[in-house]
């Protein structure tokens, strides 16, 4: 492997932060290239969990290379919160390095966030409120400030007085609410920026670099492909591009350098907050998934929307990422059920959709084609090869990789790296 990719190919939370840390194991360096501290990872060491919301997953391993690249927004108060937190239970922070061009999240793309929410009323995305978007619309707007800005005092300070300026009357005059001091902000960010300073370097370069001397380098997405600002359910996705092309984008890395394009399939299929989604099973199928699977938000603790797998989906993640294997996730939560189903196209007007909708009315009234098969009784979670799952369970994931036309790469059957069933 000179490089490999993670990639979610559902609507985020597949288990893409278990998939990451195995595969980092052989990895040298580790990037994560968009989104920001709306993408936690979880990832079980033994038996301590791990929950990764800004740091890339290989920060676990001491001797890996860390970056957050060019394409990623970074709160400065959370990451410094999170290397604390991880410093403190014994992980050594040694080689992380941090994109001057990433764009920093102000405390006025957070209040923005919410003021937005609150005012869509029922039209809302449900976003996690943490200023992604707004940092990112800044970004498109040219008006954003970069990590490089703000090592540079007298930058940042013209910087954020522009920005304070527009926003603080968006805030007066159109959300109503108050606006943000100057001098507390300064103080606050330039006391951040002392504290990344050693970490801050132009990343475009050096990840390239790593490449070139063949170190092994392992590209890590955040949220999914049917959440991609271009591709997904729009506008029910995220500010960013979860998928391979955007992955090169965020890392400042050429298409030619990218191999091994693994797509995460949770073995069902979850979703947060509003958007259409055939396959939901709004029944006691979907409570028990959610009930198996502790299908809740990990911040805000909101029951996930469960339903079968759909391999629409997951077909149309493969191409937008040609994907070149799968790694099926949490099949163990199956373990039980008398019947599975699969969701394996829709029905339109009378006919079947040849290709993934683009409207989300069309996506909306689309009645989904089941392929319905037996379950497995057995507890699955203590398989260590692929002969020793069920003869049911093989076939469900066998059906899934000729679906989706991508070969099985790794089968995980539990939040432990030691539950990891490798075929590729
Ligand atoms: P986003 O980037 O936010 O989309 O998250 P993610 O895809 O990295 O998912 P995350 O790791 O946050 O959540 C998945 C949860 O499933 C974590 O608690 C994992 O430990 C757990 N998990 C991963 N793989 C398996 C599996 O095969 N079986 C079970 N039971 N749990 C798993």
């Amino acid at each position: 492997m000179a490089t490999a990719m993670v990639m979610g190919t559902q609507w985020g939370d597949e288990g893409k932060g278990k998939i990451v840390d195995y595969l980092a194991q052989k990895a040298d360096v580790v990037i994560r290239s968009q989104g920001g501290n709306n993408a936690g990872h979880t990832v079980v060491v033994e038996d301590a969990s791990f929950a990764l919301r800004l740091l890339p997953s290989g920060i676990l391993y001491s001797e890996k290379t860390c970056i957050i690249g060019s394409g990623v927004v970074v709160n400065p108060g959370v990451l410094l919160e999170e290397l604390d937190g991880m410093r403190a239970r014994g992980v050594r922070i040694s080689a992380l390095e941090i994109s001057t061009r990433a764009h920093v999240i102000m405390p006025y793309h957070i209040r923005i966030d919410e003021e937005d929410e609150k005012l869509k009323g029922d039209a809302k995305i449900g976003t996690t409120k943490n200023g992604i978007g707004p940092c990112y619309a800044d970004k498109i707007n040219r008006v954003g400030i970069r990590i490089g800005d703000l090592m540079d005092e007298t930058v940042f300070s013209r910087k954020l007085k522009q920005n304070l300026l527009l926003k603080n009357r968006l805030f007066t005059q159109y959300y109503g609410c108050e606006g943000f001091d100057y001098e507390t902000i300064l103080k606050e960010y330039l006391a951040y920026a002392e504290r990344i300073r050693p970490f801050v370097k132009d990343t475009n370069y050096s990840a390239n670099q790593y490449i070139k001397e063949g170190r092994k380098v392992l590209f890590e997405g955040a949220q999914a492909a049917m959440l991609d600002l271009d591709h997904g359910t729009y506008p029910f996705v995220t500010s960013s591009n979860p998928t391979a092309g955007g992955a090169c984008v965020g890392a400042g890395v050429g298409p030619r350098r990218m191999a091994n394009i693994v797509g995460v399939v949770k073995a069902y299929t979850t979703r947060v907050g509003a958007g259409p989604f055939p396959a939901e099973q709004d029944n006691e199928i979907g409570d028990y998934l959610r009930r198996t699977g502790h299908e809740f938000g990990t911040v805000t603790g909101r029951p996930r929307r469960c339903g079968w797998l759909d391999t629409a989906v997951v077909a149309y993640a493969a191409m937008l990422n040609s994907l070149d294997y799968l790694a099926i996730t949490r099949l163990d939560i199956l373990d039980g059920l008398d019947t599975i189903r699969i969701c394996k196209g829709y029905m339109y007007n009378g006919e079947v959709l040849k290709e993934y909708p683009a409207s989300l009315d069309v996506l909306e009234k689309a009645e989904p084609i089941y392929e319905e098969m037996a379950g497995w009784k057995e507890d699955i979670s203590h398989c260590k090869t692929y002969a020793e799952l069920p003869e049911n369970a093989r076939y469900y994931v066998e059906r899934i990789a000729q679906l989706v036309d991508v070969p099985l790469g790794i089968v995980s059957v539990g939040p432990n790296r030691s539950q990891t069933i490798v075929l590729h």
